[in-house]
């Protein structure tokens, strides 16, 4: 094999550990991880019972999705109080214990953090509801007077992501601003008090002894001056494509440079990660300026097609864009707002043969991967979830857009629901578990070696111990059309076949691990459709 391109991502000199510019993230979406108390909802108490497990699974840091205070018209992304945590899911108690018992297990935490909005019930917009026009609780959201005679139309023409008019009336006659659900208000950052909230919102948890952020719609919380009209509708398409008036604004930058200032007044590099969309590459690249947060999620990763010149064309992608600002790229492959891959990769046999290369692909590439709960077990999308079960306020824009499906609860074991997800002898869970996943449990799945989770648990063991894995540079080698192949420092190369047949080419080395059963004759090495593997090369 040929060497071709050579593409890195420049570790930034200076601080010594540096973790999480190769750290392996994991999701926990808390209302589906596991149930310690039998109410059939995940909860704290329920992460923390299962921190054995993910040490064992070889991950270095948890990140908690929204656990605070909230009626849950969003599932927690629309927050009451930012200081607490829900009874559904514990008290500030079982936070503190997580966070020490997450950090005796080797485990970094993160947490999210939603600044774009707050829910309706935050005592900051009920007191807003209250005081009436033109008063300072008023301010600290975005309240306009309608257009049309009356004010009886939207102040402008901006559409919720999940669906419908961005604006909703008062019975006052004032309308006020939400970027997704109604619940949602959006608060107004040109108001300081808005930036010392949450700066003392960071420092509550940072007291507390969290790791870092995850930061909701990071793009999101400054919109235009004016709030000027987008011009036409079906804005949703638009995201991450073409610029609007109420993401991706530059004084948003603002904000994360603050942040970053207090992150990094902390002792032992607390980090922050943005949930960011924006049209161009270089417009991403300024969330992770060595100035603001560390890392930003990679959605176009996410979003690539099953073949060899997509993934090819978003890695160097990624790769730049990172590079351009030395930041270290991540890499995503599903999460609690998306098909999960296995499904989207087609589903049964195929969506899980590409779903196990795309696992060693991710985990060899340079930088920082995320893994969602329940992908190391290989679970599918859950199509067919009986209607009343469904409440995600996306379905307002589509029913098909819903994400349920990625939310079921995780079989941790036995055979029937809820699969150990509850204490025993509870039989229900949030969202029904389908009956035939009894042998995707963690129990079951422990005792296969040929099991989604053992590929996992096997990959992220070679991770921590070969020194080219992680941060640095990926030499891309010569390879058949359909495949990959890239070097990693320390002799270690990747080789992927994305394409529906067989392909063969030059033993790179010794074989460490493969996502199915690979043939080596001679100097050759045959990869099957739909394969990735690892090797230790001279
Ligand atoms: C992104 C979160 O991941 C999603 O679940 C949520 O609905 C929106 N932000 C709004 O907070
Ligand atoms: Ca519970």
């Amino acid at each position: 094999m040929t060497e071709l391109v050579q593409q890195s991502t420049p570790a930034a000199t200076g601080d010594a550990t540096r973790w999480w510019r190769d750290a392996v993230i994991y999701q926990i979406y808390v209302r589906s991880f596991a149930d310690g108390n039998g109410d059939g909802i995940g909860d704290l108490l329920g992460v923390r019972s299962r921190l054995e497990y993910l040490s064992g699974l070889g991950v270095d840091a948890i990140w908690l999705t929204p656990f605070y205070t909230s009626p849950m018209a969003d599932f927690g992304y629309d927050v009451a109080d930012y200081r607490n945590v829900d009874p559904i899911f514990g008290s500030l108690g079982d936070a503190a214990a997580l966070v020490r018992d997450a950090h005796r297990h080797g485990l970094r935490v993160i947490v999210d953090v939603v600044p774009n909005h707050t829910s309706d019930r935050h005592a900051w917009f009920q007191a807003a509801v209250q005081a009436g026009p033109g008063a300072p609780e008023r301010a600290r959201y975005v309240f306009r007077p309608g257009r049309g005679e009356q004010g009886e139309l939207p102040p402008n023409d901006w559409e919720s992501v999940f669906g419908g008019p961005a604006w909703t009336r008062l019975p006052d006659g004032e309308w006020y601003l939400h970027l997704f659900a109604p619940e949602q208000p959006d608060l107004d950052w040109e108001n300081p008090e808005v930036h010392a909230e949450f700066e003392d919102v960071l420092r509550f948890w940072l007291d507390l002894g969290v790791d870092g952020f995850r930061i909701d719609v990071a793009h999101g919380m400054v919109k235009a001056a004016g709030l000027p009209d987008v011009g036409h509708a079906d804005q949703v398409r638009m995201l991450g494509t073409e610029v609007l008036p109420y993401f991706d604004q530059d004084g948003v930058h603002e904000i994360h440079r603050a942040w970053r200032r207090l992150l990094d007044s902390y002792p032992g590099e607390r980090i922050a990660v943005a949930e960011a969309w924006a049209p161009t590459i270089d417009r991403l690249a300024r969330y992770v300026r060595p100035d603001e947060t560390h890392q930003a999620f990679n959605f176009h990763y996410l979003t690539a097609n099953w073949d060899a010149a997509s993934f090819r064309a978003v890695i160097e992608e990624s790769l730049a864009t990172a590079g351009l600002v030395g930041a270290p790229s991540t890499w995503v492959l599903s999460n609690h707002d998306v098909k999960r891959h296995v499904t989207r990769y087609g589903g049964g046999e195929l969506g899980l043969r590409r779903a196990r290369a795309a696992a060693l692909l991710t985990l060899a590439l340079p930088g920082s991967a995320y893994v969602y709960q329940g992908e190391e077990l290989g679970l599918p999308e859950v199509l067919d979830l009986p209607e009343e079960f469904l409440r995600d306020p996306q379905r307002l824009r589509a029913p098909e857009d819903g994400r349920d499906g990625c939310r079921v609860p995780i079989p941790w074991a036995h055979a029937e629901p809820p699969f150990g997800f509850s204490p025993l002898g509870i039989a229900q869970s949030w969202l029904p578990m389908p009956a035939s996943w009894g042998p995707l449990s963690v129990e079951a799945q422990l005792r296969d070696p040929a099991s989604m989770l053992a590929l996992y648990r096997e990959a992220l063991r070679l991770r921590r111990e070969l020194p080219g894995l992680g941060d640095g540079a990926l030499t891309w080698l010569d390879s058949p059309a359909g495949t990959l192949a890239f070097a990693r420092d320390g002799g270690f190369t990747c080789t992927v076949n994305l394409g529906p047949e067989p392909a063969a080419m030059p033993v790179p080395g010794e074989l460490l691990l493969a996502s199915a059963e690979v043939t080596v004759q001679g100097g050759a090495v045959r990869l099957p459709a739909d394969c990735a593997a690892w090797w230790r090369s001279a």
